[in-house]
């Protein structure tokens, strides 16, 4: 395995699926405690040169790189470059993902191949991959993003649930098996962001069924991920932040 010289003395961090949304926010909140970043994207190259170039201005030091997440020799080559681009990487965020309902006439072997692809082989290359540098060098940190569905799956989201719950079981199993040097935590959100063209109603119905009676805000998974990323009395987690949706 290739080693390479640490080129800064920050602490730095991937984060794929960074140019809109969650991840913007996570990279931005990131670059605020200091860590120089590596953003990946694969259709937003756009928008994540504009947030690269914002955070540049911030005296960060940023790498932007561009993969296709269902493809997983891209994903293999994701993790090679991330690693080379500052000389090793710390914190590895898998954020990047799909999202969609699968009716009961579509549910065959590719709705879930697709949601596999992107949801969980990605996330696994990229954390075995930077998992076992890490561990080979000074150690580190991985949090993925699973969902509420991880727990309980739902009914009219079966690929995308079941992709989920195989990122939560990821989480666990690499936390035991990466210990003691790196450890893997995730944050399952309940609904932050819906779709944009989710309707008002069915937004109004979910938030009234939580207990916390509001939908989270970026804000809240920030929070998280800056809960975790200190929190090194932790691993193996799934930490929800869901209003208390999963536990109704
Ligand atoms: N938002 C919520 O309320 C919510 C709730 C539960 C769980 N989550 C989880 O939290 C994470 C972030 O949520 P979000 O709503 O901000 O996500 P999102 O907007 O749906 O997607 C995030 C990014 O994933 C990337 N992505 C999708 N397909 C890809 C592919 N084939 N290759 C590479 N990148 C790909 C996209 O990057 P490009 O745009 O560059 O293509 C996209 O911007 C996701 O894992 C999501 O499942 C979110």
């Amino acid at each position: 395995m290739a080693k390479y010289r640490r080129l800064r003395a920050n602490r730095v961090a991937l984060i794929t699926g960074a140019g809109l949304r969650l991840g913007r926010a996570m990279a931005l909140d990131l670059a605020n405690q200091a860590f120089d970043l590596v953003l990946h994207a694969n259709r937003s190259a756009k928008a994540v040169e504009t947030l690269a170039k914002e955070l540049r201005a911030q005296g960060r030091a940023v790498k932007v790189l561009k993969a296709d997440l269902s493809n997983a020799r891209q994903a293999e080559k994701l993790a090679r470059e991330a690693w080379a681009a500052f000389g090793g990487v710390d914190l590895l965020v898998n954020n990047a993902g799909i999202f969609g309902p699968t009716p009961l006439e579509k549910l065959n072997a590719a709705a879930l191949d697709e949601y596999y692809a992107v949801n969980l082989r990605a996330p696994y290359i990229l954390a075995a991959e930077l998992g076992r540098r890490m561990r080979a060098g000074k150690g580190g940190s991985i949090v993925n993003l699973a969902c509420v569905s991880a727990a309980k799956p739902w009914k009219d989201y079966v690929p995308y649930s079941i992709s989920k719950a195989g990122v939560a079981a990821l989480t666990v199993g690499l936390a035991k098996l990466l210990a003691p040097k790196v450890r893997v935590n995730a944050i399952a959100p309940g609904t932050v962001l819906p779709p944009e063209d989710m309707p008002a109603r069915q937004r109004e119905a979910l938030r009234a069924r939580l207990p916390l009676q509001r939908l989270g805000r970026p804000e809240d998974i920030v929070r998280a991920l800056r809960y975790l990323v200190a929190a090194d009395f932790v691993t193996g987690q799934v930490l929800y932040v869901d209003g208390g949706r999963s536990v109704v």
